[in-house]
């Protein structure tokens, strides 16, 4: 999709679709829902004058109404969109706004439209908060290019339904600059299409996405975004002593991938290195195919676990956001990936393995194969400099019973980090919820005969015995986890978004590095 951003009236902009935003602008807890247009455009607000005063339409979030011919515009079609209450406005119903005008195209062929930039200052203060013209540009961007996908890639019929020009329809005046916008749609163009390509590396199907093919991949982004990519395999992992990322692979034909990435901030002019800066490591789990090994699946869902490499995906993904904006921090990417198989020669309940770091770990359940990969992924990036670590992974199923599908757990072992981080999910628009990996958990994962063991005593907490396991080889480390198990598969689409895989964590990550930027 070509997307334009254009400085006009829109009531003059001829095109065979303009959306423009409606919120519910109702007070008071039992107040019928009331319509309110985010435009001052008197054209579209007469044109649309009737059917607002009807109450058919309420103005809650995904609800779309449209009407042809609208009198006044040059508009073939009007189409209001929904976005929710005006107490609650945010950019990020903005996003998802400009996702369900585009969708809602998406089917009736329309190869054109436009979306009217919204205008808050269109009702009075007492409605709404303000939205920043900056993120506001960036998040319908944002939203039209992530709504744009559908995953029909292995279909042998697939019917063009793309939208093929969008236009984005702003006013500059008091309240909008005309800069502000230009530098949000530009970057919402970025992190779209990083967020775009982890979805499109999630979506793969174990027999084509391998570790080989993940780390080719990584590769081919790398050399197009000028990131420094070393890809490794078997030998590399005997080498630095990966037992437990070697364990995960050993049953599987496919070799394991160590994928690392580097992005170099340049230095300005007449600057030295700062040997302080921090450094930030970005660890990905890639399992390509998790069966679960010896301690083997259900065979009922078992084909979604396609999708355990959506920690490595998001890591891949920020990376190349990361390489196109330009943070001055250096980010250091490190991917682990291999299939998770049964097999003769697999690794097996009561093994005893050895990290990376040294910590032994007895294997009890083979399925908890992503914190062994992770286990050396995290003591690797360390050892290359890392001062701060974020690890997602697709790690527990416990994790959906613990918070739903909403939001994706966080743990850390640093306050500071955290803060950070949650920060910059504010501008993400991403959902997290932190909970606790304080010490008293450690009882779960104490072995009998090894130093730890990779799963808990009991089924208590799941997520946070994980959590637990990953955090002895963070060590003193700032460290944050993600386990996004829950939220990188929407079994169902939005009005916004298709299903499949959601791309989630990726504006997070990329945010939270940004705000270290020299
Ligand atoms: N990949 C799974 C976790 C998962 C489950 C991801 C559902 C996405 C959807 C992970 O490797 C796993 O199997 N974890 C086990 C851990 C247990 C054995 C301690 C789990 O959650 O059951
Ligand atoms: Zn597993
Ligand atoms: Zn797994």
């Amino acid at each position: 999709m070509d997307t334009k951003l254009l400085f006009q009236d829109i009531a003059g902009f001829q095109t065979p679709l303009l959306a423009v935003f409606a919120v519910d602008i109702a007070v008071g807890k039992d107040a019928e829902p009331l319509p309110g247009l985010l435009t001052t455009s008197d054209a579209v607000t007469n044109a649309a004058a009737k059917v607002l005063a009807s109450g058919e339409f309420a103005g809650t979030m995904g609800e779309t109404l449209l009407l042809h011919a609208p009198n006044g515009l040059k508009a073939e079609r009007l189409l209001i969109v929904g976005i929710g209450k005006a107490k609650t406005l945010s950019v990020d119903e903005v996003r998802k706004g400009a996702g369900t005008a585009v969708r809602f195209a998406k089917p009736r062929s329309i190869r054109e439209m436009a979306i009217a930039f919204p205008e808050d200052h269109a009702l009075s203060d007492e409605h709404l908060e303000s939205l920043p013209c900056e993120l506001t540009g960036r998040a319908l961007v944002e939203g039209a290019l992530l709504a744009e996908v559908d995953y029909d890639t292995y279909r042998s019929e697939r019917k063009d339904l793309a939208v093929h020009t969008l236009s984005l329809i702003a006013k500059e005046d008091e309240k909008t600059t005309r800069a502000e916008i230009q530098k949000g749609f530009d970057e919402g163009v970025v992190v779209a299409a990083a967020q775009n390509f982890t979805r499109s590396l999630v979506n793969e199907p174990g027999n084509v996405l391998t570790p080989t093919e993940l780390g080719k991949r990584a590769a081919a982004m790398c050399a197009e975004m000028g990131l420094q990519c070393e890809v490794y395999s078997t030998e590399k992992l005997h080498e630095l002593k990966m037992g437990a990322f070697w364990a995960v692979s050993q049953g599987s034909v496919e070799p394991p991938a160590l994928i690392v990435m580097t992005y170099e901030p340049a230095l300005k002019k007449g600057q030295s290195a700062d040997g302080n800066a921090p450094v930030l490591g970005l660890v990905g789990k890639g399992i390509t195919f998790d069966t679960g090994g010896i301690s083997i699946k259900p065979a009922d869902g078992m084909e979604k676990m396609k999708y355990d490499m959506a920690g490595a995906g998001a890591m891949i993904g920020a990376m190349r956001a990361i390489a196109e904006l330009k943070p001055r921090v250096k980010v250091i990417g490190v991917v682990c990936s291999a299939e998770n198989m049964p097999d003769g020669k697999a690794f097996k309940p009561g093994d005893v393995v050895t990290a990376m770091s040294g910590k032994t770990i007895e294997i009890v359940n083979t399925d908890a194969e992503g914190r062994l990969v992770l286990a050396d992924g995290l003591h690797y990036a360390k050892t290359l400099g890392c001062t701060h670590l974020i690890d997602a992974a697709t790690l527990t199923g416990a994790v959906a019973i613990a918070l739903g599908i909403l939001n994706v757990g966080l743990f850390s072992n640093d306050e500071a980090t955290w803060e950070k981080f949650h920060a910059a999910t504010a501008i993400s628009g991403e959902k997290f919820w932190r909970l606790p990996c304080t010490d008293d958990y450690k009882d779960q994962i104490k072995s009998q005969i090894a130093d730890i063991m990779n799963s808990g005593k009991t089924r208590h907490g799941g997520a946070i015995s994980g959590a637990m396991f990953l955090k002895e080889f963070a060590g003193e480390t700032p460290w944050m986890h993600l386990d996004i198990a829950a939220c990188a598969w929407n079994d169902e689409s939005k009005p916004w978004i298709a299903n499949g895989p959601s791309g989630i964590a990726v504006r997070s990550i990329l945010e939270w590095v940004r705000s270290y930027s020299a």
